[in-house]
């Protein structure tokens, strides 16, 4: 019996979460609204904003599940990848609290924690099974063979998928972030009402550097005899965009399938709330034949009860952080030998 507290900081929620033997008991996140009047995530109010909502929102989860401090058994952080100075805020917490309360500390790699939100609950994915992990700042295919023991089939080599639908909502002139704003206006409109290019990349790589200027001239050209183009044409824009960047996702992750003879599908990751890609992906799993597996609102997009969860399996298996942990922008998603 292990009772976990995790924190996570690495971009811009705040968020903590209890897990007890596994069970996610309590995962609250504080979303920082500063962002929005610029456009995208400030890196020092974000770290700022870290500080300010931490103590309450890791006070909130210990109240929820009706513990102290004193009845953790190991606290674990993100320690990567991320923004530096908000990676810096949560682990500076977390390791305080381990090494003045005398217990273990976890470190968790983000991308690893976005796929192993699929073992909070039922039903779980059994190995070996494909995920296709899709955030703001990275889009992956992995394979897992086991809960540490995976391999990246292909990943983005420019923007995140997140990041295509981000930068092209801002394109529209849609404040940030603008994935879930798309995803809005997209129900409303014609996919097939305009035709963006769908990236050939080799492999199970993904690009989407391409979509976004071929956006932009196409906006360019309408604008100059329609200034209003992009008002009154917002949900067909919003439905048509949506859609190429769920195809460039589908077409690869097929192809992996396939490949690979796997059928057991997951898909992680804030852009796995698009409902675009949902409902596209559960009609292609149904025409062949995939398990698939979509995680709860709830655990698709930043959160700490995915932290616990990966926290709660290396716990396990006593894959334990050193009391000094630096956190690293960059880590890089790698399977962890068994102790
Ligand atoms: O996983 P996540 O919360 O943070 C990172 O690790 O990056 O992903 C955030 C990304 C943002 O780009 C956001 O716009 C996108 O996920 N996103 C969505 C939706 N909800 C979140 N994109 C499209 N449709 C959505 N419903
Ligand atoms: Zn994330």
């Amino acid at each position: 019996m292990a009772i976990i507290l995790a924190v996570e900081s690495s971009c811009d929620d705040t968020s903590a979460a209890i897990a007890i033997n596994g069970e996610i008991r309590a995962n609250r996140v504080a979303t920082q609204e500063v962002h929005a009047r610029y456009g995208g995530v400030v890196p020092e109010l974000a770290s700022r904003a870290h500080q300010e909502a931490l103590v309450p929102v890791v006070q909130a989860v210990l109240d929820e599940a009706g513990l102290t401090l004193a009845q953790i058994d190991a606290f674990a952080v993100t320690a990567g990848p991320g923004l530096m100075g908000s990676l810096l805020v949560g682990t500076s917490f977390i390791k305080g609290l381990a090494l003045s309360l005398n217990k273990p500390l976890l470190a968790v790699n983000h991308m690893q924690a976005h796929i192993l939100a699929h073992f909070i609950d039922a039903p779980r994915p059994a190995f070996p099974f494909l995920c296709l992990t899709v955030s703001g700042g990275h889009t992956q295919l992995v394979l897992l063979r086991d809960y540490f023991d995976f391999e990246i089939l292909g990943q983005t080599i420019d923007d995140a998928a997140g990041e295509a639908f981000d930068k092209s909502a801002k394109l529209l002139g849609l404040p940030y972030p603008g994935g879930p704003l798309v995803d809005k206006y997209a129900a409303l409109g014609n996919p097939k009402a305009f035709a963006f290019p769908i990236s050939k990349m080799p492999g199970y790589d993904f690009s989407f550097s391409g979509l976004k200027t071929a956006i932009l001239y196409f906006l360019q050209k309408q604008q100059q005899h329609d200034p209003q183009f992009a008002v009154t044409h917002l949900n067909d824009l919003c439905a048509s965009i949506q859609h190429t960047i769920v195809q460039i996702l589908l077409h690869k992750l097929q192809a992996a399938a396939l490949d690979l003879g796997i059928t057991r599908i997951a898909i992680a990751g804030g852009v796995s709330a698009n409902s675009g890609l949902r409902q596209a992906l559960q009609q292609l799993a149904s025409a062949q034949g995939w398990e698939l597996f979509i995680p709860d609102f709830q655990y698709c997009t930043d959160n700490a009860g995915m932290i616990a969860m990966t926290a709660h399996l290396q716990y396990e298996r006593g894959l334990f952080a050193d009391q000094l942990l630096v956190p690293d922008p960059r880590l890089p998603l790698q399977p962890k030998p068994q102790a």
